[in-house]
């Protein structure tokens, strides 16, 4: 491929293998890959056709573009490395957070330090003049792409949104972790219906007034349900979460006054439940990401289809199974990283961009401050 965008991808987990599985199919060379144990992406390399490399910083010289699918503790510093070295970045969700302890820090200490982390990740891709694409693959999802189309051709006011994001924990090892993660279900799992309504209500302002209607304050709610002394563990439910809450509620007034609730939770049996609704002033819309609804199969006996993939997350492939044929499509993965790379070449923004990345995770941290004091009213920082 001559003039072909040579993507180096950083971790080699779940995330890495469905950006690879999506990548476009012309424009585009996953040359490398990198991650934190030898034997993992040695064997990632092997399986896709890449070269391992022993780190980041090794490969930034052979690569255009790093695509970063670690942990989000690691995405900060390799969003430096790569701005330093003048290369774009493809950044898996969140975008960064507080990766400290949360027992020795205040949830006010934790979004002021997030604040400074956004300003500095800002102005170091500012400065090196690099593209970021935020990989919210909601936003890119057929239906909330459908849904914003609704909104700016008929202009219309988006008066409330619902959202959630819940399933039964995460195939990452490393989930449940706050060192690691930066929190639970509310920035994990919330961060993906929050990271649409965002961008809808963005957009409708765009669309109607001429600038972004953004988030001003938010109340939340966090529990740790499965840690409950009462909790009877019937052995379907993830529980191993170390230090992060299993349950999040948040609700985000707009500068305009408008509103949206999101919920996200690990405390969901029967694969992914995702979807955000909106009620406007002329029209309603509810947006599937999974179940789709697009074909259901019955199977009477799990062992007949214990090797079919059907369906993200599911954890028997007894009885009717929402299935869904093409997750590529239907969570947005694919659309979103042919975004990426045309802007990339197009020298613009993409759709799911750092400003977008910056409001989400500023909005979820100002609701871990407003769950520490039970749902207290709290202003969503800005920078810019
Ligand atoms: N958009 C989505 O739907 C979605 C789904 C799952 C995960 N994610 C995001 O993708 C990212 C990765 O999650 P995952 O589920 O693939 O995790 P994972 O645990 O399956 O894989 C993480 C990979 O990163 C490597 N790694 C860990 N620390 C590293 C470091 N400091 N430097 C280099 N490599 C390192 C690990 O060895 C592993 O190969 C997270 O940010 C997560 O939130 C997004």
């Amino acid at each position: 491929m001559g003039n072909a965008l040579r993507l180096g991808i950083a971790g080699a987990g779940f995330a890495a293998r469905f950006h690879l599985e999506n990548l476009p199919e012309a424009g585009v060379e996953a040359v490398g890959v990198t991650s934190a144990r030898a034997e993992s992406r040695e064997a990632f390399a092997l399986e896709h056709g890449l070269r391992a490399f022993d780190s980041v910083e090794a490969m930034l010289p052979e690569i255009d573009v790093l695509d970063i699918c670690t942990p989000p503790s690691s995405h900060s510093e390799y969003i430096l490395a790569a701005a330093a070295a003048g290369k774009h970045v493809i950044v898996e969700k969140p975008l960064t957070g507080f990766f400290g302890s949360p027992e020795g820090h205040t949830k006010e200490q934790m979004l002021a330090g997030v604040v400074d982390e956004a300003r500095r990740l800002r102005d170091a891709v500012s400065a090196a003049g690099i593209q970021l694409g935020y990989a919210e693959n909601f936003v890119y999802a057929p239906s909330v792409q459908k849904e914003r189309e609704i909104v700016e051709k008929t202009r219309a006011q988006i008066l409330r949104l619902v959202g959630e994001e819940s399933h039964n924990g995460s195939h990452s090892p490393v989930y449940g972790i706050w060192s690691i993660q930066g929190g639970g279900s509310l920035i994990a799992k919330g961060c993906h219906p929050l990271g649409a309504i965002l961008y809808l209500k963005r957009k409708e302002g765009m669309a109607r007034l001429g600038h972004p209607i953004r988030p001003a304050a938010v109340s939340a709610r966090t529990h740790s349900i499965t840690r409950l002394p009462g909790f009877e563990d019937r052995g379907f439910l993830r529980t191993d979460y170390q230090d992060t809450e299993d349950y999040a509620f948040i609700h985000v007034v707009f500068e305009d006054g408008t509103v949206a609730d999101v919920t996200a939770s690990e405390l969901v049996l029967g694969g992914i439940y995702d979807f955000v609704e909106v009620f406007a002033n002329n029209h309603r819309t509810r947006c599937r990401m999974s179940p789709v609804q697009v074909v259901d199969v019955y199977n009477p006996r799990h062992d007949q289809f214990k090797d079919l993939y059907l369906v993200e997350k599911i954890s028997s492939n007894e009885g009717w199974i929402p299935a869904s044929p093409e997750e590529g499509w239907s969570l947005g993965y694919g659309r979103e990283l042919r975004d990426f790379f045309a802007a990339i070449r197009e020298g613009r923004s993409p759709e799911s961009d750092l400003d977008l990345a910056i409001d989400i995770t500023l909005t979820l941290y100002a609701g871990y401050v407003s769950a520490d004091a039970h749902g207290r009213e709290t202003a969503v920082p800005h920078i810019s």
